[in-house]
């Protein structure tokens, strides 16, 4: 299509009031197991679920869900589906499901070898139960507070090594890097299968984030990929297997030359990460339509043309600075916005978390991007979550059998 003036169509399409629900999903497990219909994630009963939801980070250094010392679990969980997100994206550290000596650590501990105090006083008065639990059960409980609200989760592989992702020397960012030893990963993903096997709310794994680096290498991505996806089948045949691209999953072009090898049907998704610093476009300074019309063929020969191919693709990061300062950002949120609700696209949105414990060396971290004030109290734009609710339904409708939405 003509970018430029379908980006001018979308704009109207997305202006008009009646172009969606203007409600928050109704927050309820779909049927489940999850599988995929063509382009489509489908529940048991052949419905189609859209996931529409919000990263939430528990890999960075104490391998612990952000914002327990801020708030109680399960009320963030309850913010989530207030905020009407369906699911979380919940990333976890490799090692957390590899080394026992991690998993094993009291939260306390963890916080205290950091030489966060201050959290762990917080941990006390907002989690007192979780404050001298594992790092493994912390994890369950995080997952067991969001399934008591109804929400979905993806566990989200993002690192080995518990830190901050993502760097191209961090040495996780591609199979044999110095901390991205491809047996231990696979023996991470089993391990993590196996845990959530019967939780029914754990409906995907996506294998591992933004792969990146200067060894990345395409028939080595084939090659643990599919080892991958088959390890966590082996171990839970229930949950959604998610592939991420290279180059920080901004591409999975690759795929059109070569299909993914494996040995079951009706599981497989991608992922693709579209943030406005790394998209191409000069958002700032040109042309808002020329630039939208730019990175949608960009972002259409990169991984948006598996849509058209019949594989489910799943925008698991996008975002943008909430204080809704940043031009550019403002911009490429328009445009992001205007084609999920064209192509009505499964999403999740960076991020949940409005601060970290410690995030690259800085304690208690602002996230700009966050959905959540830097307390954990308030939305830091409630405009903003006011525009996502109208993409949290399927355009199409909660009741449409997937079917009937094909003919
Ligand atoms: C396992 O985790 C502990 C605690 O974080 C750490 O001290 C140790 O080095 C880790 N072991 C390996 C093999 O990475
Ligand atoms: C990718 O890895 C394969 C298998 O190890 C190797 O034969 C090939 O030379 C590598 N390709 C590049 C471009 O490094």
């Amino acid at each position: 299509m003509a970018a430029a003036s379908a980006f001018s169509l979308l704009l109207a399409l997305l202006l008009l009031p009646t172009a969606a629900p203007a409600r928050a999903a109704s927050v309820s497990l779909p049927a489940l197991p999850l599988s995929t219909s063509s382009r489509w994630v489908v529940g048991a009963d052949g419905r189609r679920v859209k996931l529409a939801c919000a990263n939430w980070a528990s890999h960075l250094e104490p391998a612990a869900a952000e914002g327990l010392a801020r708030r109680a679990v399960g009320d963030i969980a309850a913010r989530v589906a207030a905020m009407g997100f369906n699911c979380v994206r919940l990333t976890w550290p490799t090692y957390l499901a590899t080394n026992a000596t991690l998993a094993s650590l009291p939260l306390r501990w963890s916080l205290e070898r950091l030489g966060m105090l201050e959290s762990v006083a917080g941990v006390r008065v907002n989690n007192p139960a979780l404050l001298e639990m594992p790092l493994i059960d912390v994890f369950r409980e995080v997952v067991s507070a969001l399934a008591s609200k109804d929400i979905m989760v993806i566990l989200d592989n993002q690192m080995t090594t518990p830190g901050w992702c993502c760097s191209k020397t961090d040495g996780n960012g591609f199979f044999g890097d110095k901390y991205f030893d491809p047996d231990e990963w696979l023996k991470g993903l089993s391990a993590m299968a196996k845990i959530f096997k019967n939780t029914e709310n754990v409906v995907g794994m996506s294998l591992r984030n933004e792969l990146r680096g200067s060894n990345q290498n395409i028939s080595l991505w084939y090659r643990y990929m599919q080892l991958g996806a088959e390890a966590v089948h082996a171990s839970n045949p229930n949950v959604l297997v998610i592939l991420s691209g290279l180059n920080y999953d901004k591409t999975l072009s690759f795929l059109l030359a070569k299909k993914v090898g494996i040995s079951f049907t009706g599981k497989l998704v991608y992922e693709q990460h579209w943030y406005g610093f790394s998209d191409g476009g000069n958002w700032e300074f040109q042309n808002q339509n020329d630039v939208c019309g730019m990175v949608i063929d960009s972002i259409r020969t990169k991984g948006l043309f598996l849509l058209q191919q019949g594989w489910p693709l799943f925008f698991s990061e996008f975002g943008f600075d909430m204080s809704g300062t940043h031009i550019g950002d403002n911009r490429y949120l328009t445009c992001f916005l205007s084609v999920a609700a064209e192509m009505d696209l499964d999403w999740a949105i960076w991020a949940l978390q409005g601060s970290y414990y410690i995030r690259e060396g800085i304690l208690a971290y602002d996230e700009s991007y966050g959905l959540l004030s830097w307390d954990w109290c308030t939305a830091r734009n409630p405009s903003f979550i006011k525009r996502i609710n109208s993409l949290q339904s399927p355009f199409q409708g909660m009741t449409v059998y997937i079917s009937h939405y094909q003919s």
